[in-house]
């Protein structure tokens, strides 16, 4: 079997969240998210100067195999960020990794769940992946907990990261068990 293609989308609608397709113009918006000092501890240092944003949306833009996504409320308001990326074959099987997670403090409670299960659905019911994997920081101890509480397995550790990866079965049962947050199925705008 071949690996599945990451493809962006333009717009994906669940039930309270907008997904839609990072632009330049979403710059000063993702920088303000990725150096803000809290939520950025666990991520991947970001230049905080706004003209290295908007080169890198501006090359994300015109780059295949990715998805990067600023999430929004139905009214239109920016609430954080979500990315898919390398795609590969793990163990035969199609696996994407996501992350670049990042949620504001006005998001409700109840986005967290609602966005991890938007990227599963487009990742499998869209695109055809089956499994997927990711790093989380080991000291990002909530974030370790919410995807354990999906079924991610630990299958290696560092003295920075985990890596995680998540079954077929874990995708399925925690999309079927959490069902009442996302419409079936999912409204996706290539
Ligand atoms: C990663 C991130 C988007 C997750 O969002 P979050 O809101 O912190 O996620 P939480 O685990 O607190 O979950 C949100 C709520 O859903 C609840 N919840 C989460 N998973 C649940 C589950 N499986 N079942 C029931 N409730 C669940 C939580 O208890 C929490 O409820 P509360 O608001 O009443 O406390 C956010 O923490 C963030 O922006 N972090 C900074 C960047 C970062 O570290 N990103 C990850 C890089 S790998």
């Amino acid at each position: 079997m071949s690996v599945a293609r990451l493809g962006k989308a333009a717009r994906l609608q669940g039930k309270t969240l907008v997904f839609r397709d990072a632009a330049v113009a979403d710059a000063e918006f993702i920088l303000g998210l990725r150096t803000d000092e809290a939520k950025s501890r666990h991520l991947s240092r970001t230049s905080g100067a706004l003209a290295d944003q908007q080169a890198w949306l501006a090359a994300y833009a015109q780059r295949d195999g990715e998805a990067y996504f600023v999430i929004e409320s139905l009214a239109g308001d920016r609430l954080g960020t979500v990315r898919l990326y390398d795609a590969r074959m793990v163990d035969g099987h199609a696996s994407f990794c996501w992350g670049s997670w990042i949620l504001s403090d006005a998001a409700p409670s109840s986005a967290a769940i609602e966005s991890a299960l938007m990227v599963y659905a487009y990742a499998l019911d869209t695109l055809g992946f089956t499994n997927a994997h990711f790093q989380v920081n080991l000291a990002n101890e909530r974030v370790c907990a919410f995807h354990e509480r999906f079924g991610a397995q630990r299958v290696s550790q560092d003295d920075v990261e985990i890596e995680y990866t998540l079954a077929n079965a874990a995708i399925r049962e925690a999309m079927k068990r959490y069902a009442r947050f996302l419409p079936d199925p999912l409204k996706v705008s290539i």
